[in-house]
């Protein structure tokens, strides 16, 4: 059986990390292998990518090359690593996939349909079962992540930024309600999590897991 791909998306302080544990929880249950990834990043290659793309030094990094480098290593974190998880069988839950390379490039760098096109070949045509989005308004967002520690290159994009990536990501789950479940993250950690488990309960079901 081929596994189940996972991905967490949305704005700063969403509170994902948080649910990732609960999803790894619900699945570990039942019996299933879980690993978890993350982008950009999860392989070698992708790791040297992220530190590139999150240097707050590297502020003269053009839109189209930040939008390239994303899909860069998400070829080949697809390819070395949620590819063969998932012939294994197993659950991958991967905090933010390419909805991230839409919300944030697409719409917050209004770099519009390429971005989608570019992406196609990153990711050999792989979408995620399900995706969750972590619906928090972007300054409570940006509040909650600056509280967190220090912020990145992207973090420390202005507020407009962000909103346009909120309405990325509005449009996306618009677009696709069957795949992109919206979750209100302004809600309780518990109250979020069980938001989640009736949707991943719905999943195995389909799934016949
Ligand atoms: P990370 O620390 O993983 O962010 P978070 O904790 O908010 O998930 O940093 C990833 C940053 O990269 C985040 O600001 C979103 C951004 N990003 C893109 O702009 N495009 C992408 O395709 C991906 C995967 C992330």
């Amino acid at each position: 059986m081929r596994g189940l791909f996972i991905t967490l998306e949305g704005g700063d302080g969403a509170g994902k990390s948080t649910q990732i544990r609960n999803i790894t929880r619900f699945f570990e249950e039942r019996g299933l292998v879980v690993v978890h990834t993350r982008e950009p990043g999860g392989t070698q290659i992708s790791e040297k990518l992220r530190d590139i793309l999150l240097d707050k030094s590297n502020s003269e990094m053009s839109p189209v090359t930040e939008m390239l480098i994303y899909a860069a290593a998400r070829a080949q974190h697809v390819r070395e690593f949620v590819m063969p998880a998932l012939e294994r069988g197993e659950v991958v839950i991967c905090d933010r996939f390419v909805d991230s390379s839409i919300a944030y490039q697409a719409y917050g760098r209004e770099l519009g349909s390429m971005v989608a096109e570019v992406n196609r070949h990153a990711t050999g045509g792989l979408d995620p079962d399900i995706t969750f989005w972590l619906d928090i308004d972007p300054e409570a967002g940006r509040a909650r992540a600056s509280k967190a520690g220090d912020l990145d290159r992207l973090e420390l994009e202005k507020l407009d930024f962000h909103y346009r990536v909120y309405e990325g990501y509005r449009k996306i789950a618009e677009a696709d309600p069957e795949r992109v479940r919206r979750v209100d993250a302004s809600r309780s950690v518990d109250e979020i999590r069980d938001d989640i488990y009736v949707h991943l309960q719905r999943l195995c079901e389909e799934k016949g897991i």
